[in-house]
């Protein structure tokens, strides 16, 4: 049989120095090819492990693999071999997402899901997910030999077979590994199985915990779920949602639900739910504990819905978005950049308590790699409506992110920045109103926006691959608005 993995290890090693020159400066793009969900996202050994589902083969998602990148500080990235790929029969329609964890004898466990074919009596061919494992020192995996450790059987009734995908390992009690999958249910909407392990090969099923019953989208795809701030979150990425104005978008869209869990048995009861990036280009991000506390996530800095029509380049699509950290506040998950980008920081550059009234660019302020704070207060005994901060800028093509003080809304958009009809655009998030108060930190890497709003109470995010030459940035108010400015440049 062909080797599939050394195929894909081979073509990495020769194609890779095509994309010099290419890659964004802080956020981690595939080796070569396609990269969407981040996988098996740990601390392993002295480094962080990000793993990705890859087609190095093509600029277009493909049979998955599992593409591999180690960091010590989460922003600097090295690529090393690919460790999975396509290559049994119950993988070889792809090996999906999943997650990792370390077994008590030091081994390195990654779970996936199989992605295989199944035929019936009349010759109809139907795709059937399954849960594997496969075992490794950090680079180099094995796949267990008696896969797939969770089928068709292991699925409640009613539970489909073909979606079951997406396994979350997480640590329980006295040594217990959790797995917690995303299924559909008979009413074709999303759940949530967990299963239990003691040594990570022999699973049992324990409980439904979840149950979408048709309220956010449809399918719920790559759970996370962890307990932050003395509330268990799920995190998930539900496809088919219906928007909700300001709240959620249409389409694939991001949700955390937050709650109390009382462990095995137990429902997860959920008190309060928000979508976790109201922008365009974010989904199925992964969490990780770091040892000093912070809890970091990283998703996927794409959308199913936008990445088919628009490609960067030939040579790749796909990136992750910066580590953010997050924590639980008043039943709200909070974002914020995680602190380590402030490494790549140069000289502060700020413009303080300046009136504000039509449009303010400066040479100084532009840039494609930034860390922009900008703060918005009404000037005393002045309204205005709107306040707006254009970036990727040239004359009139720009993106933009939005403020109306009115509607309480902020709007990101790549409607004029000069490339791509993608079928989304533009979003809105609804935010509280501070009487005309905002605060807006954005993060820039040369085709993509970060946006956290009032402390990371909201984050909205975009890809924006226009012309690395737009590099204005520009201050808009219809009426006096009093702003502060901090901006540093960000260099790797
Ligand atoms: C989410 C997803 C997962 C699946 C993977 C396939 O983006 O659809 O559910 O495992 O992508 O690449």
């Amino acid at each position: 049989m062909e080797d599939i993995l050394n195929k894909a290890r081979e073509y990495e090693k020769e194609n890779e120095s095509k994309m010099e020159g290419l890659r964004p400066s802080f956020h981690l793009t595939p080796r070569v090819g396609w990269m969407n969900d981040p996988n098996g996202f740990c601390y392993y050994k002295g480094q962080y492990h990000m793993f990705y589902q890859y087609h190095p083969y093509d600029n277009h998602w493909g049979p998955m693999h599992w593409g591999h990148a180690v960091s010590s500080d989460l922003l600097h990235w090295e690529y090393l071999p690919v460790v999975l790929a396509p290559d049994m029969e119950y993988d070889k329609r792809g090996c999906f997402s999943g997650s990792a964890i370390e077994l008590s004898d030091g081994r390195h466990l990654i779970m996936y899901t199989g992605v295989s074919e199944t035929v019936d009596e009349n010759g109809n061919k139907t795709e059937c997910q399954t849960q594997c494992v496969a075992v490794g020192d950090g680079v180099n995996y094995v796949k267990y030999e008696n896969n797939p450790v969770l089928t068709s059987d292991d699925v409640p009734e009613g539970g489909s077979h073909i979606d079951f995908r997406d396994p979350r390992l997480f640590e329980g009690k006295d040594g217990l590994i959790y797995c917690l999958v995303g299924n559909r249910s008979s009413d074709t909407s999303g759940q949530m199985l967990l299963y239990k392990s003691m040594d990570g090969f022999k699973w049992e099923f324990v409980h439904i915990i979840a149950q979408n019953r048709n309220s956010f989208g449809k399918m719920w795809e790559c759970p996370d779920f962890f307990l932050q701030d003395g509330k268990w979150v799920l995190l998930t990425s539900p496809q088919d949602m219906e928007a909700i104005p300001g709240r959620y978008n249409s389409g694939n869209g991001t949700l955390c639900l937050i709650g109390n869990w009382d462990g095995e048995d137990s429902d997860f009861e959920v008190e309060n739910n928000q979508c976790i990036d109201n922008g365009i280009d974010y989904y199925a991000p992964q969490t990780i504990t770091l040892a000093d506390g912070r809890r970091i996530m990283i998703g996927w800095m794409q959308n199913w819905d936008t990445c088919n029509n628009y490609t960067p380049s030939d040579l790749w699509c796909g990136q992750m978005s910066i580590p953010r950290e997050v924590t639980v506040r008043d039943g709200r998950l909070y974002q914020v950049p995680a602190k380590e980008i402030e490494s790549l920081r140069g000289d502060l550059i700020s413009v303080l308590n300046m009136k504000l009234n039509g449009e303010y660019s400066a040479e100084i302020l532009n840039g494609r790699k930034l860390d922009l704070t900008v703060k918005v207060r009404p000037s005393e005994g002045k309204v205005y409506d709107n306040f707006e901060v254009r970036f990727f800028q040239k004359d009139n093509n720009y993106a933009f992110v939005k403020y109306n003080t009115h509607e309480s809304m902020v709007t990101l958009s790549r409607e004029f920045t000069g490339v791509r009809r993608a079928i989304v655009n533009k979003t809105s998030c609804s935010v509280d109103n501070k009487g005309g108060e905002i605060e807006l930190r954005i993060i820039l890497d040369k085709y993509s926006a970060e946006v956290f709003i009032n402390g990371g109470k909201y984050a909205m995010t975009i890809d924006v691959y226009n012309d690395q030459s737009f590099d204005g940035i520009s201050f808009v108010s219809d009426s006096e608005a009093l702003i502060d400015i901090e901006k540093y440049s960000l260099e790797k």
